[in-house]
C-alpha cells in the first residue's frame, strides 16, 4: 500500500517534467521505448541523480549533447528481416515454383513506427486449375440440366488453351429439407414435384456427387443423372453447399498448388445465418466438414446456415475463388455478397444456363488477369497498407491490386506495417495473393523492453546490496525499498517529516517528501530548491518582461543584481558618465544623477542633463527691468517695450491669476524703489509670459504734522520734568538751610549759659 502511494506520488511529478521523451512516467529503459519510437535511453550510471531519473530518456541527439557518450546510448529501431527469399522463376522449375517473394520475414517494430519492405507477386505460367460446378438443382433448373450435358467435355477443351493441368467435379443443393422450407407430407417428402406431373428425388441440403478429376467425360455422365428436386420457399440453401465445398477439401479433391474455382449456379438467393430459426434449428454452424459415406451433408437439419462472415473465412483460408453465375433476378444479391468475399465475381446466368461456359472463362481469365494482396492471421491493431507498384511502373498509394496483369507478369507491394503499441509476444500473420497458395509468413515482435534488462548486473555496487538490482544505468528497487541506491526503506520514508513549519504544506506543496527529504517538484520555469522547496529561482520583480531587469540572478524572490547595476529591479545603471554635462559637472550642478540619468531637483530645470533652466536665478532677474518699468509706468506700457523685447519678456497684467496653466517659474525680486516684486512666468515660443504681478513690502513715506507734535510734545514734557527736578532740588537744599540755622541758635544758647558761672 505504503509503496503504491509513494509511486503514484512519484509518477506524478514525473508527468510535469517537459519534452517529448520526458513526457509519463518514465522511471525506466522499458518505458522510455514504449514513449515514442524516436526516444533512446541512457545507459551510463552517474548520468542523473535520481530523481531526474526521466532525462535519461530522450532522443538521440538531445541525450548527447547532454554528454551522454554514444556508447551508452540504448536505442533500437525497428527493423525487417528476411528470413527465407527464394526467387521468383522465370521458368517452371520441376515442382517447385514460387509465386510470392519473399516467404518468410520477421518485423522488430518499436511502438509508433513504421517498416516498409517489399513482397513480389508473379502468376506461375500453366497453372494448375480445379473447377467445381455446385449447382441449384430446385425445379426450376429442370432446363438448365440439359443445356450443360456437355459441359464436361467443352469446358475442358476450352481450358486446355489455357491450363494442362486441369480437373472438373460437381456437386448439388436444394434446401434444408425441413418445415417451412419443404412440405412434409408423405408423398410430398417422396416427390416434392407431386403437385405437378414431375417427378423429383426428395429435398436434400448437399450433395457431394463427384470429387475433382481430369476425366471430363465422368462430368459429362454424372450430369445425365442428375434429376431436379424442390422446395417450397423462393430461397434456397447454398450457402450451406458453398460451406462443405469449401471445408471438406480431401472429399473434394482440390490440390495444394492449384486455382480453386467454384462456380456457384442457382437461379434463386440464398438462405444465411439465423434464417434457420423458423424451422427451429438453433445449433449455429461450425465451419466443419460433415459430409457421410455418401457424400451427403448429414448436419443440414442440425446446424443453422453458416453466417457471410463465416462464409468469408473459410473460403479465404481455403483459396476458394467464387464464381456466383445467377440469373439476371438475382444479380444484385449476388454482386452484395461479391463485393464482401474476397476475390468473388458474379456473371449474369442466361435462363437456361446456355451460357455458363463463357461465363466460367471469362471469369477465369479475369481472376487470373488480377492479383490482389490480402493480410490474413493475428493483424489486429496492426495498421498495414499497401502501395501496389504494377507492372507497367505505375504505383497506386493504398490500393492493394493490379489488374490487367499478363501472364508472368510480376506485381511488386510496398507493404507498410505499423505497431501502435506493444504486444504481449510474438505476432504471427501472413499476406498471400488471393486464389494462390504461396504466403508470405511474418513474425512480428514489438521493441518493448530494454535488452541491457535481460541480465541485470546483479549486486553492483550501485545499488544497495539485497535491496536493488542495477539495470540499464540506475537502481531497480525490490519490493519495499526506493531510492537511487535503493537505500531508502519505503516504511520509514513515508512517516518522515517534510514541513517547514507545523503550519505549512509538505515541502511548501513544491515537493514531494521522500526518506525525510524534500524532492522538489521539476517545474518549466526553472529550478526549485532549498530544504523545503520553498525557493525558486523565477519568482522575482520583472521589469520590462525582463526577470530582475535582466541584470540579475533571481534567488529565493530576490534579484541580486550584477554589478554596474543596482535597484529592486536592477533596472539602474550605476553608471554616471551620461549624466556629465559638457562643463563636467553632474547634471549641471541642478540635479542628480539616478540610474544613468540626470533628475533635475532644481525647480525649472529640464532636459537631459538640466541644462536647461528658463526660471533659474538669471531667469528672474533678466527679467527685472522689463517688470519694473511695467510696474512704474501703468499708462503707457509702450514705452517699456524695448527693455521687454531685449530681456524677451512679455507682461500680461490683464491675466488671470490661472489662466496660464503651470508656471515654470517663481520670481520674487527686490527693485530699486526698495519694493519687492512677485510674479508667475511661462515659456512660450517667444520667451517668458510673466503675469500675476505683486507688488509690496515698499518703504512708507513719513507723516510730518505727527512729527512736530511729537517734537512739541516731547519739549513740554522735558521743560515739565526739569522744571520739576528743579523743585525738589531747591526744596532739598532750604531743608539744609533750615536745619544749619537752628544748628547755630542752639550752638550760642549753651555759651551764655556758661559765662555767668
Ligand atoms: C558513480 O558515483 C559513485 C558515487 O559518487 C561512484 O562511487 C561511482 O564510481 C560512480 N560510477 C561511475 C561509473 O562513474
Ligand atoms: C523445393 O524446394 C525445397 C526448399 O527450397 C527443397 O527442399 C525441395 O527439394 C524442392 N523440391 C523440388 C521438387 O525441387
Ligand atoms: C497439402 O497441404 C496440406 C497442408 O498444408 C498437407 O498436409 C498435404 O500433405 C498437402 N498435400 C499435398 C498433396 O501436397
Ligand atoms: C498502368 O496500369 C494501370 C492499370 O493497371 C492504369 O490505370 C495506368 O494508367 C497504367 N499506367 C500507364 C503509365 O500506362
Ligand atoms: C517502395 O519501397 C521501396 C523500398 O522499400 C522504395 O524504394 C520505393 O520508393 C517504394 N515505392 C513506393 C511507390 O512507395
Ligand atoms: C548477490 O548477493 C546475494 C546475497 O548477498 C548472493 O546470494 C548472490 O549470490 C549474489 N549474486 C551475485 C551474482 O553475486
Ligand atoms: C508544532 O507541533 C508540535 C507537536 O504537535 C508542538 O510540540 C510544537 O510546539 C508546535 N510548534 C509550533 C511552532 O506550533
Ligand atoms: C533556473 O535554474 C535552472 C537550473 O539551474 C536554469 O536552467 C534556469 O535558466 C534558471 N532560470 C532562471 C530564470 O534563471
Ligand atoms: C525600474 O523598474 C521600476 C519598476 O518597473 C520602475 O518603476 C522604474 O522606473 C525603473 N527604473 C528605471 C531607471 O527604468
Ligand atoms: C492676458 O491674459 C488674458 C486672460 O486673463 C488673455 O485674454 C490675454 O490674451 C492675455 N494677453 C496676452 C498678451 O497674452
Amino acid at each position: 500500500m505504503g509503496f503504491l502511494l509513494l509511486s503514484l506520488i512519484l509518477r506524478y511529478w514525473i508527468h510535469t517534467v517537459e519534452g517529448s521523451c520526458s513526457e509519463g512516467s518514465v522511471v525506466t529503459c522499458d518505458d522510455c521505448l514504449q514513449l515514442s519510437a524516436n526516444c533512446a535511453w541512457c545507459t551510463e550510471e552517474n548520468f542523473t541523480d535520481w530523481f531526474s531519473v526521466s532525462q535519461r530518456c530522450d532522443t538521440l541527439n538531445i541525450l548527447l549533447e547532454k554528454g551522454c557518450d554514444r556508447a551508452h546510448i540504448y536505442l533500437p529501431v525497428s527493423e525487417a528481416q528476411i528470413l527465407q527469399d527464394r526467387p521468383l522463376e522465370k521458368k517452371p522449375a520441376a515442382g517447385n515454383q514460387t509465386q510470392i517473394s519473399p516467404q518468410k520475414m520477421s518485423l522488430k517494430l518499436r511502438p509508433g513506427s513504421e517498416v516498409t519492405f517489399q513482397v513480389k507477386i508473379k502468376h506461375t505460367e500453366d497453372y494448375p486449375v480445379d473447377i467445381y460446378y455446385l449447382m441449384d438443382l430446385s425445379a426450376s433448373m429442370f432446363d438448365d440440366l440439359g443445356m450443360i450435358k456437355n459441359l464436361g467435355s467443352t469446358l475442358s477443351k476450352e481450358m486446355a488453351k489455357l491450363t494442362s493441368k486441369f480437373r472438373m467435379g460437381f456437386g448439388s443443393f436444394v434446401d434444408k429439407p425441413v418445415l417451412p422450407f419443404i412440405q412434409i407430407t408423405e408423398k410430398q417428402l417422396a416427390n416434392p414435384c407431386s403437385h405437378t406431373s414431375m417427378i423429383c428425388q426428395p429435398t436434400f441440403g448437399y450433395k457431394h456427387v463427384l470429387p475433382l478429376t481430369s476425366r471430363t467425360d465422368k462430368f459429362n455422365e454424372i450430369i445425365a443423372k442428375q434429376k431436379v428436386s424442390a422446395n417450397l420457399d423462393l430461397l434456397e440453401g447454398g450457402f450451406d453447399a458453398i460451406m462443405q465445398a469449401t471445408v471438406c477439401g480431401d472429399k473434394i479433391g482440390w490440390r495444394n498448388d492449384s486455382m480453386r474455382l467454384l462456380v456457384f449456379v442457382s437461379g434463386a438467393d440464398s438462405h444465411f445465418g439465423m434464417d434457420s430459426r423458423m424451422a427451429g434449428i438453433v445449433i449455429p454452424n461450425d465451419g466443419q466438414c460433415h459430409l457421410d459415406a455418401n457424400n451427403d451433408y448429414y448436419m443440414s437439419t442440425l446446424q443453422e446456415y453458416p453466417t457471410l462472415g463465416q462464409l468469408i473465412e473459410k473460403v479465404v483460408e481455403n483459396n476458394i475463388l467464387l464464381i456466383f453465375a445467377v440469373t439476371e433476378e438475382q444479380i444484385n444479391n449476388y454482386k452484395n455478397y461479391a463485393d464482401l468475399i474476397p476475390g468473388a465475381t458474379v456473371g449474369v446466368l442466361a435462363k437456361d444456363s446456355g451460357n455458363v461456359l463463357e461465363l466460367i472463362v471469362s471469369a477465369y481469365k479475369e481472376l487470373r488477369s488480377e492479383i490482389e494482396l490480402e493480410a490474413l492471421g493475428d493483424t489486429e491493431e496492426l495498421h498495414i497498407s499497401f502501395t501496389a507498384i504494377c507492372p507497367n511502373g505505375t504505383a497506386f498509394p493504398d490500393v492493394k491490386y493490379c489488374s490487367n496483369i499478363k501472364p508472368g507478369e510480376t506485381v511488386v507491394f510496398n507493404v507498410s506495417v505499423e505497431l501502435p503499441g506493444c504486444l504481449s509476444g510474438l505476432r504471427h500473420f501472413s499476406l498471400k495473393a488471393v486464389g494462390l497458395q504461396d504466403s508470405l509468413e511474418v513474425e512480428l515482435d514489438s521493441l518493448c523492453s530494454c535488452d541491457c534488462q535481460q541480465p541485470p548486473t546483479a549486486n553492483s555496487s550501485q545499488c544497495t546490496e539485497g535491496q536493488g538490482v542495477s539495470q540499464c544505468g540506475v537502481c531497480v528497487c525490490q519490493p519495499g525499498f526506493l531510492g537511487a541506491q535503493c537505500e531508502c526503506n519505503e516504511e520509514t520514508a513515508l512517516l518522515s517529516d517534510c514541513h517547514a513549519t507545523n503550519d505549512s504544506e509538505k515541502c511548501n506543496g513544491q515537493g514531494d517528501c521522500y526518506c525525510g527529504q524534500c524532492v522538489c517538484h521539476k517545474s518549466s520555469f526553472g529550478r526549485i530548491y532549498g530544504a523545503y522547496c520553498e525557493c525558486d529561482n523565477y519568482s522575482c520583480v520583472r521589469f520590462r518582461g525582463e526577470l530582475c531587469g535582466g541584470h540579475g540572478v533571481c534567488d529565493c524572490g530576490e534579484c541580486h543584481c550584477e554589478s554596474g547595476w543596482t535597484g529592486d529591479y536592477c533596472n539602474c545603471s550605476t553608471e554616471t558618465e551620461e549624466c556629465k554635462s559638457e562643463d563636467g559637472d553632474l547634471c549641471s550642478g541642478r540635479g542628480k544623477c539616478s540610474c544613468g540619468k540626470c533628475v533635475c531637483t532644481v525647480p525649472g530645470a529640464s532636459g537631459d542633463k538640466c541644462e536647461k533652466c528658463p526660471t533659474c536665478e538669471e531667469a528672474c532677474s533678466s527679467a527685472r527691468t522689463c517688470v519694473e518699468c511695467h510696474l512704474q509706468d501703468n499708462e503707457e506700457p509702450a514705452s517699456c517695450e524695448q527693455e521687454c523685447s531685449r530681456a524677451k519678456i512679455l507682461v500680461n497684467l490683464t491675466s488671470d491669476k490661472d489662466y496660464y496653466k503651470s508656471p515654470s517659474m517663481q520670481c520674487t525680486l527686490k527693485m530699486e524703489s526698495e519694493c519687492w516684486v512677485s510674479f508667475s512666468g511661462v515659456e512660450d515660443e517667444t520667451g517668458v509670459i510673466a503675469y500675476n504681478l505683486h507688488k509690496y513690502g515698499c518703504p512708507e513715506a513719513p507723516n510730518i504734522p505727527m512729527i512736530i507734535l511729537g517734537v512739541s510734545l516731547s519739549v513740554v514734557c522735558i521743560g515739565l520734568i526739569l522744571l520739576a527736578v528743579w523743585k525738589v532740588l531747591i526744596s532739598v537744599h532750604d531743608k539744609k538751610e533750615v536745619a544749619k540755622f537752628e544748628a547755630e541758635k542752639a550752638k550760642a544758647k549753651w555759651q551764655t549759659v556758661g559765662g555767668i558761672t
